[in-house]
């Protein structure tokens, strides 16, 4: 199958465009023994370039590209079949835009083209040429320092985790991971998540229970989540917790039951956030609507987890707006080299902004999401790049320094 590949990136500040012809050269006897064909833009700073030829060898040779240091802020655009070639006369073609007229530069890289239709149908391929000719969009290239330009440090010793337990989930506790503001060095929430007690992730507490009873013990663990943070003393600090959706509909009498082990654990409503997972069907609208009415006016917040990731989407969005989304951690995986991601995180915020929504990054892993997603405008962010989930305990938060 045809396979094509697109991407946009940045030459390098002490990389003199001298080399490109050299580069375009050599690229162009390597790609031909391939099968691979091309253009190569470049526009005085960043470069756009189109792949196409058989999916292994494009690639291969996109992988080589990827790991070049003569360029930074590389961004996949476009990864898709075609029926036929777009350039299919060279292996490669460097073509600088300043050497044309603006009315007439797209133009002549369309001339270079090789395709039957050009722009008579909708092609994506080539609607990305034009929008990077036509100099359009470039408000959303966000570029981001090297990783290494920040160094992640903890400087507090955290406080000894504490030994608690509940006799209804022996073999469960949770871990708490705090939310912050790495800006103002501020933590914004603490997140209890259940765990087994050698703190990793919970999947069989559910798993081995019946349908019937899942409901139930989500609810009921949520009993030692507020006992624990009561324990731990985390003052006026958000607490977050998780709940299925449907809990709070199966579960008669769910919200006075979350509400009375708050209080009976020194903690106020107010300073609690459910967070819902949006991975879960949410079959009953009405009563789930109803049940979030009951717990906004118990002074609860609400947050919709693992946003963009499930089933219900922006049509739950339209129907309850949250105080909170947390956007899925498969979405801010290597957010800062993806364009397809980008996009959707760009629209996160601009939807979350209008609706006075705040917006949390989770599964933060690398200095280069936390560095695009400050970018783009997201404040508060969870992941193990400035703190582990700590088993009853809260840890100590590793805040960015920077190393200029
Ligand atoms: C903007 C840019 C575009 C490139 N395009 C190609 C290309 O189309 N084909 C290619 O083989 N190498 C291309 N290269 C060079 C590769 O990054 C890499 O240097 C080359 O594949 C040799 O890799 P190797 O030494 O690991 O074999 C390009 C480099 C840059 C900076």
């Amino acid at each position: 199958m045809l396979s094509t590949i697109i991407y946009r990136s940045h030459l390098c500040d002490n990389v003199s465009v001298e080399i490109l012809a050299g580069l375009a050269a050599d690229a162009n006897v390597r790609n031909q023994l391939f099968d691979v064909t091309g253009i190569l833009l470049f526009n005085g700073s960043h470069f756009f370039q189109l792949l196409e030829g058989p999916e292994e060898a494009v690639n291969k040779i996109y992988d080589n590209i990827c790991s070049d240091n003569r360029h930074n802020n590389l961004v996949e655009l476009m990864r898709d079949y075609a029926p036929e070639r777009r350039f299919g006369n060279v292996g490669m073609e460097l073509f600088d835009l300043s050497q044309y007229a603006q009315e007439t530069v797209l133009e002549a890289v369309l001339k270079k083209g090789t395709s039957k239709y050009q722009l008579t149908y909708d092609d994506r391929a080539l609607q990305f040429l034009c929008t990077f000719v036509e100099a359009r969009e470039q408000e959303n290239y966000l570029e981001i320092p090297p990783a290494d330009s920040w160094s992640f440090v903890a400087d507090e010793t955290p406080e000894p985790a504490i030994e608690f337990s509940q006799a209804s989930m022996e073999d469960y506790s949770f871990a708490f991971q705090p939310i912050v503001d790495p800006l103002t060095r501020e933590v914004i929430s603490l997140e209890a998540k259940l765990c087994n007690l050698e703190g990793s992730s919970a999947h069989n507490y559910f798993s081995c229970l019946s349908p019937e009873k899942v409901y139930q013990a989500d609810l009921d663990s949520k009993k030692l989540a507020f006992a624990l943070a009561g324990k731990l003393g985390i003052g006026r600090k958000t607490l977050s917790i998780k709940l299925l959706p449907m809990s709070l509909v199966r579960v008669p009498e769910a919200v006075d039951f979350l509400i009375e082990q708050i209080k009976a654990n020194g903690l106020v409503p107010e300073q609690i956030v459910v967070a819902v997972t949006e991975t879960e069907v949410i079959t009953q609208v009405e009563e789930f609507a109803s049940a979030i009415r009951k717990l906004k006016a118990s002074g609860i917040s609400l947050a919709i987890d693992d946003f963009g990731a499930g089933s219900a989407g922006l049509l739950l969005l339209a129907q309850i707006q949250p105080e909170k989304i947390i956007i899925d951690r498969n979405i801010i995986s290597d957010v800062h080299k993806n364009g397809p991601k980008q996009a959707i995180v760009q629209a996160i915020i601009k939807c979350c902004s209008s609706l006075e929504i705040s917006v949390i990054a989770a599964g933060v892993e690398r200095p280069e999401e936390w560095m695009w997603l400050e970018a783009a405008g997201v404040l508060n962010f969870q992941g193990d790049l400035f703190a582990k989930p700590r088993l009853n305990g809260i840890p100590a938060v590793a805040w960015p320094e920077t190393e200029l």
